[in-house]
């Protein structure tokens, strides 16, 4: 089918891949990243953590036990400590490599991104341990002085960390991450994203949102059928864990 049939002449939604391209990398690798940027990906997603001694790394959870089985918090880990885990451990497919096992820095992402050459969207999420109160954003905007020329767009669930960001720089385009109820966003935010289940039982949210001025992101699109229902309401960027897959989708 043309991708007419489903879009009408709206652009096709990009793909951001989500903690990289992880259908068979481990999440949040530079392998992953690497992977995505072989797939095609416009975007990429991650989700940023501060260890003890102030390193920006990209993790999604609180600890590291489902991703590298072992025990504690990012946040009271070291970054040499976090180094000498493996990041891999359940993928034996990727033993002995060093880009599928070792938890990346932010500034060892950037440097993949920029020794690509490619124009990718970098689509960087500040998860929230309280106890550092703002220091992740103050650290994220440190770093991204030394890397000028990035695609950055900064999101979060948290509108504490969306106001501290927008404090900072008065540039960056913002998402605001949530989950139910829809309520209003926060301040100097330009794009809104939820769970695919929210955009699809609320039929109209797509249109109300462009109306009102926000682009729609929406998580975790990684089957055809919902690749495709999220092109049709207009959807401007899913995130997807198969990037190749779900681009041939929509361009089927
Ligand atoms: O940004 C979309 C999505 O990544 C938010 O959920 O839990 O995967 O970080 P989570
Ligand atoms: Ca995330």
């Amino acid at each position: 089918a043309a991708r007419s049939d489903y879009r009408q002449g709206v652009p096709l939604p990009l793909i951001a891949a989500h903690r990289g391209a992880n259908e068979f990398l481990p999440e949040h690798s530079l392998a992953a990243f690497r992977q995505a940027i072989v797939e095609g990906a416009d975007a990429f997603e991650f989700d940023l953590r501060l260890t003890a001694d102030g390193h920006l790394v990209l993790h999604h959870d609180r600890t590291v036990k489902r991703t590298a089985g072992a025990k504690g918090a990012v946040s009271d880990l070291t970054l040499a400590e976090l180094r000498e885990l493996n990041f891999a451990y359940r993928h034996p497919d990727c033993a002995g490599n060093p880009e599928a096992e070792r938890i990346p820095t932010l500034e060892d992402l950037f440097g993949l991104v920029t020794d690509s050459g490619k124009d990718v969207k970098l689509l960087i999420e500040a998860k929230h341990p309280s106890k550092f109160g703002p220091r992740l954003e103050l650290r994220l905007w440190e770093t991204l002085r030394r890397w000028p020329g990035l695609d950055v767009t900064v999101m979060s669930f948290s509108r504490a960390a969306l106001k501290t960001w927008r404090g900072l720089d008065a540039d960056t385009p913002l998402v605001w991450i949530f989950e139910y109820p829809f309520r209003r966003p926060p301040e100097g935010v330009q794009i809104l994203s939820s769970r695919v289940d929210y955009v699809e039982s609320t039929p109209d949210f797509v249109e109300r949102s462009h109306e009102a001025g926000y682009q729609v992101y929406t998580w975790t699109v990684n089957d055809a059928e919902t690749a495709r229902r999220m092109a049709a309401l207009g959807v401007d960027l899913v995130f997807t864990d198969r990037p190749a897959a779900i681009r041939g989708t929509l361009a089927g």
